[in-house]
């Protein structure tokens, strides 16, 4: 029961901190039906990487109904239980473990660079947690405890897996081969989801303009709008074409359309080449709402049945501990402890 079905493993998670968007499931989870038919899947939901990201408010967003929310949208964009492992990192306890080893391998100096804590840090000085520092640490054991070879990830976290990747150099040049070296795997088209009404900017679940986010438990008459109003270019003439630099709006329309579709850019461009924006963005509204509606219609589905949800959480907990404790010794081992 606790053989892995295949030979190379996929690992990706997400932190259980509220409602994802639609650059969520374009960036990565849109891809994970097509992943889980050639890698063995793990499904993390990194709740200790939340617990960072929320602090003060902790209560409110730690909460095991969170995690459930979470597990309900992992199926529901068509992660197969039975074959993948879904698990939630606090429950294993080897991540903490390796995550100490694994600090005695990385640097201040490779942490300071970190674009995401430099971002994170830049207000305030007060605040800043040591968690928000040695967050990719954390993020470095999650990855290598379980010999992944593949990482699905956002552009974002991309720099955070090259630190990993580095880790993983430096100890097994010291130690031997006791680490695969892990790969990203971006989404050729989806990875750069630009908010709808200033297509300069990622699309993000904390923008103060809510037209410029389609969440993927929003009411789909809400995702029509929001799509109609999204900002195409005033240039002449209307052409669908990709050029990010002129035409930033229709781009990022096309970005969305592509890795939905699951067509190159070049396929949409000639398909529209004599349209007009309108009739592209109304395909484009059909495509969004038609994949949204049948995730919400799984998600209600799944997220009812909270007996099967925690089942699928022990089922993924007794694999991943069982894997990862594997991994974790050959590190003891090799560190003589
Ligand atoms: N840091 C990731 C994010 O915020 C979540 C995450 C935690 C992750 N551990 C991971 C992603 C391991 C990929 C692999 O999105």
């Amino acid at each position: 029961m606790l053989e892995l079905k295949k030979k190379s493993v996929m690992f990706t998670g997400i932190q259980p901190t509220g409602s994802l968007t639609l650059g969520n499931y374009c960036g990565t989870m849109c891809s994970w039906g097509n992943l889980q038919k050639y890698y063995q899947c793990f499904f993390c939901v990194a709740d200790l990487h939340a617990l960072m990201s929320t602090g003060k408010k902790r209560a409110k967003y730690h909460s095991s109904k969170k995690i459930l929310d979470m597990v309900a949208l992992y199926l529901s964009c068509g992660v197969d239980p039975e074959n993948n492992v879904i698990f939630v990192q606090s429950q294993i306890h080897t991540h903490s473990q390796l995550y100490w080893l694994l600090s005695n391998f990385c640097y201040f100096g490779e942490l300071s660079r970190m674009t995401q804590f430099k971002q994170k840090s830049k207000h305030s000085q007060v605040d800043i947690n040591l968690s928000l520092f040695c967050y990719p640490v954390l993020m470095a054991a999650d990855i290598l405890l379980y010999q992944t070879s593949y990482v699905s990830v956002g552009l974002d976290q991309k720099q955070h897996l090259e630190l990993a990747q580095n880790i993983a150099r430096r100890f097994n040049k010291l130690y031997g081969g006791i680490f695969t070296i892990p790969r990203v795997l971006i989404n050729p088209t989806g990875f750069r989801v630009m908010a709808l009404q200033d297509p300069q900017k990622k699309m993000s679940k904390s923008d103060a303009n809510v037209n410029n986010t389609i969440f993927l438990l929003d009411d789909i008459n809400i995702v029509r709008s929001k799509l109609k109003r999204s900002l195409t270019d005033s240039d002449f003439p209307a052409q669908v074409i990709y050029d990010p630099q002129r035409k930033p709006g229709v781009s990022n329309l096309l970005s969305i359309f592509s890795s939905l579709a699951e067509k190159t850019i070049s396929q949409i461009e000639l398909e529209f080449k004599d349209h007009q924006y309108s009739s592209f963005k109304q395909q484009l509204s059909d495509l969004v709402c038609d994949r949204i509606s049948m995730i919400q219609k799984l998600y209600f589905s799944f997220r009812k049945d909270e007996d099967y949800l925690i089942d699928i959480l022990k089922f993924g907990k007794k694999k991943a501990i069982h894997y990862s404790t594997e991994n974790l010794y050959k590190v003891f081992k090799a560190l003589d402890l």
